[in-house]
């Protein structure tokens, strides 16, 4: 097999790292997959017969690891509100050993910046022994994943090389509200039609660049909230709390601080004993649902000494914020808070002087189970 890629893509350039300039080329991947996925009339387009195979399945599970398994979190709400399918997303490397109970017309969607995962194809093999309908979206069209399904959709965020995926995982989110949007119009779902998806991902284009041009601003708060401190707590509810799982990923992964991205509301139910004083709290508050209990839970832990950064939806702001994000639908709002999660992280890496896109005892694609 031969692999294409475009040398440029894959060069450095002026970036002193690969994350950098992935972190930075987020917007133009938004508006790519608008111009690739999305017609004049503003309707995604897919191959029919895959969009078919979704529409007559009674649940999907959404089957992928690490910062792919938060995006398929976030898919589940987006399969759920926009094409009214119950969808289940799940690690794969625990899907082997306790399988759920399935439905009696699943789908699988396999979630994959590589399509190499070990892990995933396991899962894949035994989707396809029992005969179920399986589509992978996969940033690596040619690769196994891609292959081995019955469909494949390709993520199209170009060559990702540092090892800590960050333009994967906007692209997940993206393709995802894509393909949710066109299998809601399929399944004629009134949420679906209200659901201007080009428009929302160009308004994410938008504010992810403004989060990029305020870098200097995100590293100094990296510094004051990170720059000492052995552990840190991401925060916030549903969606938000889907990305305070991925923001603490990126920041154990490539700067080695004990991160714990946390149900805001679960906080009381124990790990609240974790905080002392000084200890770094983020708190993502982006949905006029549940705004005001994240910012109470976030007040109980300044209480007891932490330092608390908010990141805030411009319309939910308040004063003492200190990220504002611009707002979007609540279903994508991780398009723009995890800009900030990925560059709060890369800024602490390169603070304590790691080698940011080479973090240690990782490999960019994991093909042992
Ligand atoms: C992300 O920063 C990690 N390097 C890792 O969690 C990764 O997302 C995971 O290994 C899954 O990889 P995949 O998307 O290539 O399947």
């Amino acid at each position: 097999i031969t692999v294409s890629i475009d040398a440029a893509d894959a060069e450095k350039g002026t970036f002193p790292f690969y994350m950098l300039k992935e972190v930075s080329e987020q917007p133009a991947v938004m508006r790519r997959l608008i111009s690739r996925y999305v017609d004049q009339a503003g309707a995604p387009q897919f191959d029919q017969a895959m969009l078919e195979a979704l529409a007559s399945a009674d649940r999907l599970y959404i089957v992928a690891a690490g910062t792919s398994y938060h995006a398929g979190l976030v898919g589940q709400s987006l399969f759920e509100q926009l094409a009214k399918v119950p969808t289940e997303a799940y690690l794969a490397s625990e899907f082997g050993y306790h399988q759920p109970l399935l439905s009696a017309k699943p789908m699988f969607i396999f979630l994959t910046q590589s399509g190499e995962t070990a892990d995933i194809r396991q899962v894949l093999v035994n989707v396809k022994q029992a005969g179920y309908p399986s589509l992978t979206l996969t940033n690596v069209i040619t690769s196994t994943l891609a292959r081995e399904a019955d469909y494949a959709v390709e993520l199209a965020a170009g060559p990702e090389i540092a090892v800590a995926s960050t333009k994967a995982y906007t692209a997940q989110v993206a393709v995802e509200a894509l393909l949710a949007k066109a299998l809601g119009m399929v399944k004629q779902v009134p949420a679906a039609a209200a659901f201007d998806v080009a428009h929302q991902l160009s308004l994410a284009a938008t504010g992810q660049q403004a989060l990029i041009d305020q870098q200097e601003q995100l590293h100094l708060l990296a510094t004051d909230m990170f720059g000492k401190t052995r552990n840190a707590f991401f925060i916030g509810r549903g969606t938000d709390y889907f990305v305070s799982l991925e923001a603490a990923l990126k920041l154990k992964e490539i700067s080695y601080v004990q991160a714990e991205g946390f149900a805001a509301g679960e906080l009381k139910h124990g790990t609240i004993a974790l905080i002392e004083q000084d200890t770094p709290v983020v708190a993502f508050i982006t949905d006029p649902v549940t705004a005001a209990r994240t910012r109470s839970n976030a007040e109980e832990v300044e209480a007891r000494g932490a330092k608390v950064l908010r990141i805030a939806s411009a319309s939910l702001a308040e004063p003492g914020d200190q990220v504002i994000v611009d707002d979007l639908d609540p279903l994508l709002t991780p398009l723009l808070t995890i800009i900030p999660g990925q560059l709060l992280a890369y800024f602490t890496s390169l603070d304590r002087g790691y080698d940011v896109d080479r973090p240690r005892n990782l490999a960019k694609s994991v093909t042992v189970e």
